[in-house]
């Protein structure tokens, strides 16, 4: 419980720091459950102490988090006190007082700071908020002379809304550094989401070290070449592509993302996306073709794993391995996108079905799935697939990651099994964010930041009972069309903050608060180096066709308190430009252009769309 005496409150006073004018509000992402906001600040200084009632191991590293921000970006840590008496003032306290995994309390007084909390999670996650509490520029990297370092007097009370939230990456169909993994999880972590979804096998290659298997990544790291542009142009770059995980990294990786409350759910493909695993051990496969390569370009691929028991061997030593590896009591089993054509030509796959009565190579797939869940359960863990393992049925105690839409997750919730929402056309990070003919290349779309903000993860169907099967949310990263770490997190932040929020506050969101939270949160992104996208500050402009001869025009900005100017005739538009502030029509021979504008100045780029 909490052990500071009532006394040492009342004799704490306000500290000296008032050199400058601060923007003090409370702006957090994702919003916390309760935010009451007072007068006044506190304020970190070299003698400020950080006060850990209970010095586990655990909670010294979550005081070492706070020391290394200041560190880097006041230039000064603090003295850790290990239990002890407490001293009167100038003091960040974190006491165990027994709360929930996960939640906390910040009291945020001029004299002193109260963290309340029951785990380290919560403790970390506190200490996340007070960063956020903090000037954005805790977040840099160089030393800033001129800053104040106050937190405005508040008190939060915070739980999460889910348990699972999630954030995926494939590393498969580009390949990224350890390095890149840390800063990636960092992020994350600040955001307080705490499930890292890693991609780790596929058709266009296998990135995980598998001992018993060399070849796996010997060979199947590679393919021979990748194809340049749409996954359809048939043009192809002529250079080997590869990379992977040694189990050593991948060990290092689980710690630090552990260290930061996020378990890492490992993605092994079956029994489709396949291809580089056939290619290394052809005898994986239904055999119908004399060569298998891995694939040069992004799709679903008609070579998949034939259930012989040969080939469940082979999956069972490959999650020995990962098991061993991953302690996730989660294990990502794919079961997504397997063509049936390769078990409908298989002489093996067809007496199978015949000799375990099955009606179609759908309830095959459901006979895989199931199997190897047999083997995960006995192991002590869980499977989790894509929404296809509820073909031909669910095996008993699978979770859904429901991509294909809504359909999954309701399905799965109302036969009880446990539900993650990540719909491809709300929750997919490789899609547009803002007009395809001004952004790089993607799969689809456009999903805006706003469309994911606005998405309600518990679909309306469901009963209040059946809505407790939904068990959170998680953003994904396919990465067709990401070759570097800058565009991964230019396609991922910010939307990924509104994913975030939907993951952990409270289900009436606020959009307009949103937006007035992240204007401010960019210069945190800013901080951690993040390469995010600035569309926020840009028009988005969109035709609907009213007649063949006319479009209909819609206009939408991000950014708070913006108004869109535009023209019409393709010159340049600027504060005096007519305002925008109903859909019109236009004809042929029209070009709408647009800018945002706040207070008489331009803001973001200048946006333009042909009929
Ligand atoms: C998926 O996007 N194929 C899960
Ligand atoms: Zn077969």
């Amino acid at each position: 419980m909490r052990k500071i005496a009532i006394l040492t409150m009342l004799l704490a006073f306000a500290l000296s720091c008032t050199r400058k004018a601060q923007d003090n509000t409370v702006s957090v992402i994702p919003q916390p459950m309760y935010v009451g906001a007072y007068e006044g600040v506190f304020c970190i200084d070299k003698d400020t102490k950080i006060v850990v009632d209970e010095p586990s191991e655990e909670m010294l590293r979550i005081a070492g988090f706070l020391n290394e921000k200041l560190s880097k970006a006041a230039g000064f840590e603090l003295e850790v006190l290990k239990g002890g008496p407490m001293p009167k003032e100038n003091f960040i306290a974190f006491l165990n007082a027994g709360m929930p995994s996960e939640s906390y309390i910040i009291d945020a007084k001029p004299g002193f700071i109260i963290i309340d909390y029951g785990d380290g999670a919560g403790a970390f996650y506190a200490l996340q908020t007070l960063f956020q509490l903090l000037p954005t520029e805790i977040f840099s990297q160089q030393v800033q002379k001129r800053v104040e370092w106050s937190v405005p007097c508040c008190n939060i009370e915070d739980k999460p809304r889910f348990k699972y939230r999630g954030m995926h990456l494939d590393v498969c169909l580009h390949y990224f550094d350890l390095d890149f993994l840390k800063k990636y999880i960092d992020v994350m972590a600040a955001h307080k989401v705490n499930r890292f979804h890693w991609h780790l096998t596929e058709d266009q290659g296998w990135r995980l070290e598998i001992k018993k298997y060399p070849l796996l990544t010997e060979k199947g790291q590679w393919r021979k070449e990748t194809v340049i542009g749409s996954l359809k142009s048939g043009i192809y770059d002529g250079t080997p592509y590869g990379g992977y995980y040694s189990q050593e990294q991948v060990k290092e990786l689980v710690k630090y993302a552990a260290e930061r409350y996020v378990t890492i759910i490992p993605e092994i493909e079956l029994p489709g996306h396949a291809l580089a695993a056939i290619a290394c051990y052809p005898e994986l496969s239904c055999g119908l073709e004399d060569h298998y390569e891995t694939a040069t370009r992004w799709g679903i691929f008609k070579q998949v794993y034939c259930p012989k028991e040969s080939t469940f061997e082979f999956l069972e030593d490959v999650f020995d391995e990962v098991m061993e590896l991953f302690p996730s009591e989660l294990i990502h089993i794919g079961g997504d996108e397997c063509p049936k054509a390769s078990w409908k030509a298989c002489p093996h796959c067809q007496a199978l079905i015949k000799k375990l009565g099955l009606k179609d190579e759908y309830e095959l797939q459901s006979y895989f799935v199931t199997r190897m869940e047999k083997y995960i359960n006995s192991k002590g863990r869980q499977i989790i697939g894509w929404d296809e393992i509820l073909q031909g049925g669910l095996a008993p105690n699978a979770k859904v990651m429901s991509w294909l839409g809504e359909e999954g997750g309701i399905k799965a919730a109302q036969q009880h099994h446990e539900a993650v929402m990540a719909p491809h056309y709300k929750y997919y990070l490789d899609y547009w964010q803002a007009d395809p003919d001004s952004e790089p290349l993607a799969m689809s779309g456009p999903t805006t930041l706003r469309t994911m903000y606005e998405y309600e993860p518990v679909p309306e169907v469901l009963t209040p009972q059946e809505a407790k099967y939904i068990i959170g949310v998680e953003g994904c990263v396919w990465t067709e069309y990401m070759p570097t770490p800058e565009r991964v997190e230019y396609m991922a932040w910010p939307r990924m903050c509104a994913i975030a929020e939907s993951g952990w506050s409270r289900k009436d969101k606020d959009w307009d608060g949103f937006t007035r939270r992240l204007e401010k949160h960019f210069g945190r992104l800013d901080g951690m180096q993040v390469a995010y996208c600035d569309a926020f500050y840009s028009p988005m402009i969109v035709f609907h066709k009213d007649t063949p001869y006319n479009m209909v025009v819609t206009m939408t900005v991000d950014a708070p308190d913006a108004k869109i100017h535009y023209t019409l005739d393709g010159s340049m538009p600027d504060a005096d430009s007519p305002v925008y502030d109903k859909p019109f029509s236009i004809n042929r021979s029209q070009i709408v252009t647009a800018v945002a504008v706040r207070d008489g100045r331009q803001i973001g780029n200048i946006k333009s769309k042909r009929f």
